[in-house]
């Protein structure tokens, strides 16, 4: 059996992905032990779900901090205090300073409901909808400086209904981040994850299908 990898998971908000990485962990699927969930919303469900599962929390007000910088500091020493080898963030809504990249070089994961780099940023359901795509997603992606910028890890890739909504899309989108982002740590856990400038490879991965996706389907070509 594999050493089970510590992990820090960062949450603002409901904290579906944040029960996902629970069930797996419970199910015997993903090889990590949740050592702290830190909320910098104290309101945030994602705090009960722990109570549930008795997962030790901390809270990290950000209202109660100067500046970024602070704030990060106190993240670190939270996170570092329980040793967390990687930090997960899951609808965590904050910006990170430089610090917190120097604090965990390659080692913060992000999830995002696009299929970056289309439509980094926030309330992005609504723009790929707005926008007209055939396609959107999800990404599970190496934080690094920029927003929604750092080497991807792995994506799905969900069709787009002219009738959709951001909201039938975001459920979409929202059921599949709960599969990639497991599979995302579980990679990570294993030791296949290996970083080559902005490309990500998975040691002894299967490769991709080889046919294209088309939406709508195609019917004579
Ligand atoms: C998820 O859709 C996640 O991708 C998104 O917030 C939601 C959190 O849901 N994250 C971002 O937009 C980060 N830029 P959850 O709290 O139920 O996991």
């Amino acid at each position: 059996m594999l050493r089970k990898i510590g992990i820090g998971v960062l949450v603002s908000g409901s904290g579906s992905n944040l029960q996902s990485i629970i069930d797996h962990i419970e199910g015997g699927k993903l090889d990590a032990e949740i050592r702290i969930v830190l909320s910098n919303n104290p309101e945030a469900y994602a705090l009960e779900r722990c109570t549930k599962h008795r997962i030790p929390t901390a809270v990290v007000d950000h209202c109660r901090f100067a500046s970024r910088e602070e704030f990060d500091r106190r993240v670190i020493e939270v996170l570092a205090a329980s040793g967390v080898e990687l930090v997960v963030m899951a609808g965590f809504m904050r910006v990170l300073s430089s610090e917190f990249f120097r604090a965990f070089p390659m080692k913060i994961m992000n999830i995002h409901p696009a299929l970056l780099p289309s439509f980094p940023g926030i309330h992005v359901q609504q723009k790929a909808v707005e926008y007209g795509v055939k396609f959107s997603g999800c990404t599970v992606h190496f934080a690094d400086e920029g927003v929604d910028t750092g080497p991807i890890i792995i994506q799905a890739v969900i069709p787009v209904d002219p009738d959709d909504t951001a909201d039938t899309l975001a459920a979409r989108i929202l059921k599949e981040e709960h599969r990639i982002y497991p599979q995302a740590i579980q990679y990570y856990a294993e030791g296949r994850i290996e970083i080559e400038g902005r490309k990500v490879r998975v040691r002894d991965g299967r490769r991709m299908m080889e046919s294209a996706l088309h939406n709508p389907p195609l019917t004579r070509f």
